[in-house]
């Protein structure tokens, strides 16, 4: 199995209620793990940061249908690489809300607050999501049995 790692910027569209982003967000989650991709997606200034890693066929097919959705526009890919293994494989689709904490992350990756990930090479934005990455805890499993209380 060849694959790959893409990473595009885009808007969401004037006048789509800020719920979408929560439906799209499950959405993805249940498609994803169906077609094991994985990824993050974030979400600041009106723009979105996806990255989509998995199976080069599914990813391509997964990328062409995300151009389609009428939620967004100004599609940009920022990168595109073969990998030989995965960095987001414990996400099936991260969603990152870019508020004023984490867009102390931003700062460090753009020289501003204000996230544009159109300025951003597509070596900076995977820099940038993988440092978000180091900052959040894994999502629990579905099903998983939780811990007893230590005694
Ligand atoms: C910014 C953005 C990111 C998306 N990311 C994903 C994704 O990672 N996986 C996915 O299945 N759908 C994603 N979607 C939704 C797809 O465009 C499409 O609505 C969805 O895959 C349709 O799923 P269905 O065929 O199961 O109805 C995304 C949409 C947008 C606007």
């Amino acid at each position: 199995m060849t694959m790959v790692r893409i990473i595009y910027t885009s808007a969401f569209k004037a006048g789509i209620d800020h719920s979408e982003i929560n439906k799209i967000h499950a959405t993805s989650h249940a498609n994803n793990v169906k077609w094991q991709v994985t990824g993050m997606l974030c979400f600041g200034s009106r723009k979105f940061l996806q990255c989509l890693e998995g199976d080069r066929d599914r990813v391509n097919a997964l990328f062409q249908k995300i151009s389609r959705d009428p939620r967004h526009e100004e599609i940009t890919i920022l990168k595109y690489d073969s990998i030989h293994e995965r960095e987001f494989d414990r996400f099936s689709m991260k969603l990152i809300l870019l508020t004023k904490a984490a867009n102390k992350a931003v700062a460090r990756f753009s020289g501003t607050e204000t996230f544009d990930p159109y300025l951003m090479s597509g070596e900076t934005a995977l820099r940038m999501m993988l440092s978000l990455r180091e900052h959040i805890p894994t999502d629990p499993p579905e099903n998983k049995t939780p811990k007893p209380a230590p005694t």
